[in-house]
């Protein structure tokens, strides 16, 4: 069985003093959602902020993620941050490919398989992120979009690189942070798709992968979408920025 995994994105969010505000909160609330079922929470905040809140982090089983990993190892990538960095100050998770990396910042699908692996490398947990946009979905390409896409990480790499930990993040990229959420019939439909893809290379693998959805997900359309048979949890934006409303999709998950 795989465990429910709700993560919060907190993107280019936050401060020392709002941060502390809201680690605060999160950990206070943790304990009840946490004896409700089986669910791992998970917070990803900018890079300066890592360190601070891992401490705010230790002891209570919340884990630690960074947003974006350098595929290199380490030397002159300026303006760059190693896995083995991210790892030493306590991450044990790493975002890649979000959809805002791919269209804002040019990473290409052969970037962000270069990232997963510099983070296996680094034994952090990546998060590959895969959608398509509005256009792609209504060109039918939703299926295409999603299979280039892994499929880049899984030429490179081979499903063995799935079965040391890794997950994978749907996230349509119309539903980003636009209040417009795919329904569970639809997000449960482009995960079953995507397992079905891992599921060529390894079944057994394949059943094991948390396959997390994002996009606009929040505290009153959680539950839907946690009940689909395919989906293992959240990644979550702007949600999580609030503790209560992240705390409540995590007890939507572990309720489910
Ligand atoms: P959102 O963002 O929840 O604000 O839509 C999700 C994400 O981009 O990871």
């Amino acid at each position: 069985m795989r465990n429910y995994l709700v993560a919060g994105n907190w993107k280019m969010n936050g401060g020392t003093a709002a941060n502390a505000a809201l680690l605060d909160g999160i950990v206070k609330g943790w304990p009840d959602v946490s004896a409700a079922g089986a669910v791992d929470l998970l917070v990803c905040p900018p890079f300066p902020f890592l360190e601070a809140t891992a401490q705010k982090l230790a002891g209570t089983g919340i884990a630690l993620g960074a947003q974006n990993v350098s595929e290199y190892a380490s030397g002159a990538y300026t303006g760059e941050v190693s896995g083995s960095m991210l790892r030493d100050v306590g991450c044990e998770y790493v975002i890649v490919g979000h959809s805002e990396r791919r269209a804002l910042f040019g990473e290409t699908s052969a970037a962000v398989a270069a990232k997963f692996e510099a983070a296996l490398a680094a034994k952090l947990v990546p998060v590959l992120c895969v959608g398509e946009t509005l256009a792609e979905r209504e060109a039918g390409r939703t299926e295409a979009v999603v299979g280039e896409q892994l499929g880049t990480v899984l030429q490179r790499l081979g499903i063995e690189a799935f079965a040391a930990g890794a997950v994978i993040a749907y996230e349509p990229v119309w539903a980003i942070g636009t209040g417009r959420t795919a329904t569970p019939e639809q997000a449960g439909e482009v995960h079953r798709h995507i397992r079905g893809l891992l599921a060529r290379e390894d079944a057994r693998i394949a059943e094991a992968v948390q396959i997390l959805y994002g996009g606009s997900c929040k505290a009153d359309n959680a539950a839907g979408l946690m009940a689909m048979p395919d989906i293992d949890g959240g990644l979550i934006g702007g949600a999580s920025l609030k503790a209560d409303e992240f705390l409540a999709i995590a007890a939507a998950a572990a309720r489910s």
